[in-house]
């Protein structure tokens, strides 16, 4: 196994026979990693067609540079669900700050504008009217002036995912929904299954199989979604990858979302995505390693880890910064609840 990263020190270095050092947009580096591949994949939507294309040479690439063109741009992404029928937010293509002013006050006076590229965690995105004084004019210079989309703010009763695998015979396997709670735009914590009325799973998992094979999708597809006050069940955003609303299928599920994505882009057999147990994750971002003043300081791993059914998962990440994510805890519990207040009573401890 080997590995493709802009940083020699990165975490998976561990765990394989070769890195592969280069930018996401290096398509020669990428063909070098292909060269000694069966089969090329991916973490993180980042990587560049042209790398893409590149690597296809020598392997097949999963998922391929013509699903990555629709899901890497935010606009192509919500065209090409709203063209398919699937349930979206109120939204609009942003080219221009006077399109972006208009969207505004046609979208209502709570508005999330989003980069179409290149966004991830909450990054490359501005709230407009949450009580702060930032207007159109202002959010577009501060997204640099590139094309972008608007969303109506959306009440939100709960926020749920499902991950999809999907192997290049066209065998599909769905995981059950997992629930996630987010803070500052960023996942806090999720637990598996989610526990949303029978209705909802069902149209859930029916919406994010039907995104797979529209896409074609081989490997992992994660489908996020919103359930609103009114009772709507909306699609957020696709993430054709292992996804950090999953880390708990290894403690919850028979088999893991990353042994999953293995069975998928091998085409092998797709595992029993069956509960085993409630699981919860709680993401450990850099603050849990900066003091007051920003001073490094180590975590109280030994208190959290005497709270009963919880594990840790370091990501081997050398420098801690604000919003990063460094690794997670995960519980077991026997209910949602147990899981999640367990898991966030030990991230309490640290
Ligand atoms: N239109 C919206 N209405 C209400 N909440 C929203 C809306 N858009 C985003 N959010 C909140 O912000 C979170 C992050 O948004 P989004 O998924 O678009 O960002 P992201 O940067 O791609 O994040 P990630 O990579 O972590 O999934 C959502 O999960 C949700 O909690
Ligand atoms: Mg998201």
């Amino acid at each position: 196994m080997q590995v493709m990263d802009p940083d020699p020190s990165c975490p998976a270095r561990f765990v394989v026979d070769a890195c592969f050092e280069g930018g996401w947009d290096d398509a020669r580096v990428a063909a070098d990693l292909a060269r000694g591949c069966d089969v090329v994949t991916l973490e993180i939507e980042q990587v560049s067609l042209a790398s893409l294309e590149a690597a296809a040479k020598y392997a097949p690439v999963r998922p391929n540079a013509t699903l990555m063109r629709i899901v890497q741009d935010r606009i192509l992404q919500k065209t090409w669900l709203a063209e398919h029928g699937f349930p979206l937010g109120d939204w609009r293509a942003i080219r221009s700050e006077e399109e972006l002013a208009e969207a505004v006050v046609a979208l209502g006076e709570k508005v999330f504008v989003k980069s179409a590229q290149g966004g991830y965690d909450g990054r490359s995105q501005v709230k407009i009217g949450f009580g702060n004084p930032t207007n159109a004019s202002e959010a577009w210079r501060l997204l640099g002036g590139k094309a972008c989309v608007a969303e109506k703010a959306l009440d939100l009763d709960r926020e749920i995912s499902v991950m999809v695998a999907r192997a290049p015979n066209g065998e599909t396997k769905s995981f059950p929904s997992a629930l996630n709670h987010h803070a500052n735009q960023i996942l806090e914590w999720s637990v598996i299954p989610s526990a949303v009325p029978a209705d909802i799973e069902a149209k859930a998992q029916r919406i994010a199989a039907d995104i797979a094979a529209g896409l074609g999708a081989e490997g992992l597809l994660a489908v996020e979604m919103f359930l609103t006050k009114s009772g709507e069940l909306l699609v957020n955003e696709l993430a054709p990858r292992p996804h950090n609303s999953y880390h708990a299928s290894e403690l919850a599920c028979v088999t893991s979302q990353f042994e999953q994505a293995v069975r998928a882009v091998c085409d092998l057999p797709l595992g029993d995505t069956s509960i085993v147990q409630t699981a919860a994750i709680a993401n450990l971002l850099g603050e849990v390693w900066l003091g007051e003043n920003g001073e490094l300081r180590e975590p109280r791993f030994d208190l959290a880890l005497a709270v009963p059914g919880v594990t840790l998962h370091l990501y081997e990440k050398h420098k801690p910064r604000k919003g990063r994510k460094m690794g997670h805890l995960s519980a077991v519990g026997k209910t949602q609840d147990e899981a999640v207040q367990r898991v966030m009573e030990a991230k309490g401890l640290l």
